[in-house]
């Protein structure tokens, strides 16, 4: 049976992707920090689906922690047919506010990891005939006003050039960019405010979001933003003058 491994799967929409490919027959590999909480929902997981439920705890800001998920994702006598790039955060503050050390967190998580895994990965699918990597963006990307949309901005060019890399081979690449989505993402004290600030309507579930990805990965499209609401704010967003996006706002999503 075809297994997927998804980053940040101890909360949000990692969890989700856990719970909804487990579902759909996927074996998976659950990784993030939390051991605890990975064992928790990896033990819910293999006995309500019956699949089989691996986890890899592993700080991917550490060049330890991201090797040894490298390792797995490489590994040929197990392989990984689905990586799911999802692991993420954001530092809710201006690049003149942030210390050093938070700026190169966030870079390690959303750029290293993804481009380390997915170079992990390819070279293996490619072998097998058969695979796919799915990319977490954010609608942010659309907005280059912050280090955070800077990123994912990123990650949606990566995952473009992967897709046109990979265009004569059975492998996809795919990135989704969800806009708002009820998670754990907007506790911290510096993006809690978004709660209140942004009204309910803007608000996705993860399963929505989790939803449409995954059916992009099965119809081999690159790019998917969830929603008819974002889908129209992001077209209407590229085509706004980059005076207007690049300003500083205090949120990220
Ligand atoms: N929520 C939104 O509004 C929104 C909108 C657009 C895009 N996104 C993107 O969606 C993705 C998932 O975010 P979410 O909303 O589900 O947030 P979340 O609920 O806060 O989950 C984030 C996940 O990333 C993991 N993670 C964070 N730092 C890590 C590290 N150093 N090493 C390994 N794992 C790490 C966390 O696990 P541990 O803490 O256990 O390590 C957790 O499992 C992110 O890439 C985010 O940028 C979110």
């Amino acid at each position: 049976m075809a297994t997927a491994l998804v980053t940040g799967a101890s909360a949000g929409l990692g969890e989700e992707f856990a719970w909804q490919l487990a579902t759909a027959g996927h074996d998976v590999v659950l990784v993030a920090r939390s051991r605890d909480r990975l064992s928790e929902i990896a033990d819910v997981i293999a006995s309500a689906t019956g699949q089989r439920a691996e986890i890899l705890a592993a700080d991917l800001t550490d060049p330890e922690g991201l090797e040894l998920v490298a390792a797995r994702v490489a590994d040929p006598d197990d392989p990984i047919s689905l990586l799911v790039n999802n692991a993420g955060f954001g530092l809710g503050k201006g690049f003149l506010d942030s210390t050093w050390e938070d700026e190169k967190r966030m870079l390690d998580v959303l750029v290293t990891a993804p481009m380390r895994l997915s170079h992990a990965a390819l070279p293996g699918m490619i072998a097998r005939g058969h695979g796919a990597i799915l990319n977490v963006a954010s609608i942010a990307a659309h907005l280059g006003d912050s280090t955070y949309a800077s990123h994912k901005r990123w990650v949606v060019e990566f995952t473009q050039a992967l897709a046109g890399q990979l265009a004569d081979t059975p492998v996809t690449a795919t990135v989704v960019l969800p806009g708002l989505v009820e998670t754990s993402f907007h506790d911290s004290e510096e993006l809690v405010h978004m709660r209140s600030d942004f009204p309910g309507m803007l608000w996705l579930e993860p399963e929505q979001v989790v939803t449409s990805a995954l059916a992009a990965v099965r119809r081999g499209q690159t790019v998917v933003t969830p929603s008819v609401l974002y889908g129209v704010a992001g077209a209407g967003l590229r085509l706004l003058p980059a005076r207007f996006t690049r300003r500083r706002r205090t949120g990220e999503a």
